[in-house]
This record gives C-alpha cells, sequence and structure tokens, in this order.
C-alpha cells in the first residue's frame, strides 16, 4: 500500500468492487490489495506486472517464500512450543557475577550486556553529559540568513559558506559509519557502547542539521552535496578519512593480532584526534568567523551546538585510545604517526586554500592551517603524544570561547532548555 506521507495515519481501508475485504486469520497468502497513487485499486500482482522486470521475486512470491503451508507451519507448532518452555532446573546454571576487572575496553571477557559494575564509569559520564546537550535544527530561527545569504554576503564568503557546509556534510556520515560500524562493534564493555550509540545518532543529527541549513538557504542540494565529487581539495580530505577509517572497518580485521590491533587503534587516533579534534573542531571557524560580524547567526548557532557534541566525541576518543593503549601495551609506529599528521595537515592546507584564495575579513587560508597545527599540537598532548607541530601558534584566539555557549543569550531568542543544558557542559 502507497503511504500517505502527508498523514500516514489516513490510509482509507482498501476496498474491491465496493465491498470492504474479509479478513481471514493467514491473509498473508492471499493476494493483497494495494493502492496506487491514482488512487486505482489494484492487486500486488498487477504492480508486478506493470513494472519493468526485476531480478527479485515478485511480493507474492516473496511472501508464498517466506510463509509455510498452513499444514506444514501446524506440523511445526509443537516444535515451537518446546523451544519456548522454560529451561529446567537442570538445564540452568547460574553464572558468576560479572567483576569489573573482567572488562577491558577491547578483548575483554565481562557480559557486554550487564551494565554495572562499571570500569569506566567516566564514559557513563559522558552518556549523561551528551545528553545535556538536547536539539534539533528546527529549534534555531534561520530567517535572517536567509536574508543575509541572498543580500548581505559577498561572492566570496558565499563560496565559503557552502563549501564549509559541502564538506562538513560528507563527513558526518563518514563519522556515523565508522563509530557505528567499525567502532563500536569492538568495543567489549557496553558503558562504552551505550555512549558511542548516542554518538551515532549526534552524528545524524549533524547531518539533518547541515540538510537543514541547505534547504532552509534554498541551495541546489544536488550540486553541494556532489561537491565534494567534483572538488579536488575537499574529495582529498574525504579519501584520505576512508582510507585511514577503513583500516576499523574491514570485515577481517582481528584485535588479538597485534598488527591489526596496531592499525585499528592508529584509525580511532586519527579518527578522535585529528577527524574530529582537528578537523571538525577547526572546521566550523570559517562560519564563526561570519557570525562574529554579525552574519549566518542561525548557521553559526546551529555549528556551536554541534561543536559541543564533537568535543565530547574527540574527548571520549581519545580517552577510548589511550585506555586501549594502556590495557593492550600498544605503541604506535612513531613514523606512522609523523605520516598521520603530516597527510592531516597537507589536506587541511590545501582545504584551506581553495576554500580562501583570497582572506574574507576576519579570516584568511593561512590563519585557518595555523590554527589546525595549534589543535593538533593540544591533541598530541592529550593523546601523550608529542607535539606534531611545535611552535604553532593559536591564530583564532576566539574560536574556544566562539566554540562554547556559556555567554549570556537573549531569552526571547532562543529555548528556554539551553539554560539548564548549556551551564552543565564542561570543555576540554
Ligand atoms: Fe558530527
Ligand atoms: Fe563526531
Amino acid at each position: 500500500m502507497m503511504l500517505n506521507w502527508d498523514d500516514p495515519l489516513a490510509a482509507p481501508i482498501p476496498r474491491v468492487n465496493g465491498h470492504k475485504p474479509q479478513l481471514k486469520v493467514v491473509d498473508a497468502v492471499d493476494e493483497p490489495v494495494v493502492e496506487v497513487e491514482n488512487r486505482e485499486i489494484v492487486t500486488e500482482t498487477q504492480v508486478a506486472e506493470s513494472t519493468p522486470a526485476q531480478p527479485q521475486a515478485s511480493a507474492t512470491e516473496v511472501t508464498e517464500a517466506a510463509s509455510p503451508p498452513l499444514e506444514e507451519a501446524a506440523t511445526q507448532a509443537p516444535a515451537l512450543r518446546r523451544a519456548r518452555q522454560p529451561l529446567t532446573d537442570e538445564a540452568f546454571k547460574p553464572q558468576q557475577p560479572v567483576r569489573a576487572e573482567d572488562k577491558r575496553v577491547i578483548n575483554g571477557s565481562g557480559d557486554i550486556n550487564q551494565l554495572a559494575p562499571f570500569k569506566y564509569p567516566w564514559a557513563w559520564e559522558f552518556f549523561i553529559n551528551a545528553n545535556k546537550n538536547h536539539w534539533t535544527p528546527l529549534d534555531i530561527n534561520m530567517a535572517q540568513d536567509v536574508h543575509d545569504y541572498h543580500h548581505n554576503l559577498k561572492p566570496e564568503e558565499v563560496h565559503v559558506y557552502e563549501n564549509v557546509l559541502a564538506y562538513l556534510t560528507t563527513s558526518d556520515i563518514l563519522a556515523m559509519r565508522n563509530i557505528g560500524l567499525a567502532v563500536m562493534e569492538k568495543m567489549t564493555a557496553p558503558e562504552l557502547q551505550i555512549y558511542q550509540a548516542r554518538q551515532v545518532y549526534e552524528e545524524a543529527l549533524h547531518t539533518w542539521t547541515y540538510q537543514h541549513c541547505i534547504e532552509t538557504i534554498g541551495l541546489d542540494q544536488s550540486e553541494i552535496y556532489n561537491r565534494y565529487r567534483v572538488v579536488p581539495e575537499i574529495n582529498g580530505k574525504i579519501q584520505l578519512a576512508n582510507r585511514r577509517l577503513n583500516d576499523a572497518l574491514r570485515a577481517d580485521i582481528d584485535l588479538k593480532n597485534r598488527d591489526d590491533l596496531h592499525d585499528f587503534v592508529l584509525s580511532y587516533t586519527f579518527f578522535a584526534g585529528i577527524f574530529e579534534g582537528c578537523w571538525f573542531y577547526n572546521g566550523f571557524s570559517p562560519i564563526f568567523a561570519l557570525q562574529r560580524r554579525g552574519l549566518m547567526k542561525g548557521t553559526a548557532e546551529q555549528l556551536q551546538y554541534i561543536m559541543r557534541d564533537e568535543v565530547l566525541h574527540c574527548s571520549f576518543g581519545i580517552r577510548v585510545v589511550r585506555q586501549i593503549m594502556q590495557e593492550e601495551n600498544v605503541k604506535l609506529d612513531p613514523q606512522a604517526v609523523r605520516d598521520m599528521w603530516d597527510e592531516a595537515e597537507a589536506a587541511e592546507q590545501a582545504y584551506a586554500k581553495f576554500l580562501l584564495p583570497n582572506p574574507i575579513l576576519g579570516y584568511n587560508a593561512e590563519d585557518h592551517s595555523q590554527q589546525f597545527r595549534f589543535i593538533a599540537n593540544r591533541r598530541a598532548r592529550q593523546l601523550g603524544m608529542e607535539e606534531p607541530f611545535p611552535g604553532a601558534q593559536n591564530a583564532l584566539p576566539w574560536l574556544d570561547e566562539q566554540s562554547n555557549m556559556r555567554k549570556e543569550k537573549n531569552f526571547f531568542e532562543t529555548r528556554v532548555t539551553e539554560y539548564q543544558t548549556g551551564g552543565a557542559l564542561k570543555w576540554d
């Protein structure tokens, strides 16, 4: 049946020849009735016949294949009932209580389905704190941004605005997939997985936020979303991230193998320390520079909410990496780490030059690259590593303050809940 997206609950009861179909106990084997867009009533078989040949089986065939005949189902029923009987006392053996000391970040032997006792209470704290930054992109007024974009931004500022969004939106999908598909499954303590489950949601929320900005401003969605495919400097960062993160995503990884373990830790270090800790942290700053001049303030506020999440993601990831290195006695190959920083810097410099071939008021490519190196040093210290770019200066001293929203806000311009959520967060 076609779903009415405007009102999903309002789907009419399908009728055939003016008669309401008779409900039967097993109606899946009958040919069900569907409704198509022109409101004619047709069967699923008719839909299949009017559709070009598909490699998949028709809906009717799938239904038949998935549902055993009634006679067969009847003979299976006693077996199913037996399987559902409770275990007898002889079969049940009580298990030893879970001990916190059996838990490890990876390769642990604790029960992944039992939350406490905690071994990593800080991970639970991350989850609690993440829930204090609760928002959706619809909470923020974008009306002035629409006006700014069409009337107040100069061409070079439009170029900055669009390309920052084009890079970020692809990056956040990558982030969601990396945490959800590659990292989370390898954690063997539930308190770590629970925060990462929240992180997966937040990355999806960030993708929604960019989509909301792109749609609200009235940008060409297809062109913006395809931009990373045609702009080498955006593509370079995405491809570098894909290559680095694939070391954690590949299906045959074995974390009991020392080489695989090393590659996984290096990949997670890149993700937390560079991808989130530098590229995202520094990635919003061109739009914060516009915000400081009173431009695109709605978008900037959206990014401030995202920034809060990303600071937590980065801090959590770095803590997990350090914990793994301690528990598993992993020492990263110094040359591999050096290459990681250098590759990331080269990609960021190329991106900055594309983004800002000429300075905009209050922001330029060299400041952007300098700030990357300054933040990279901070992440390296947090990771317990040597600074990769000694002497790098804080080119954007306003960024740390701009990235948090502890400053007073006009009560009538923002959400009341912000007072409850924002004031409770601590920053790195
Ligand atoms: Fe994100
Ligand atoms: Fe993130």
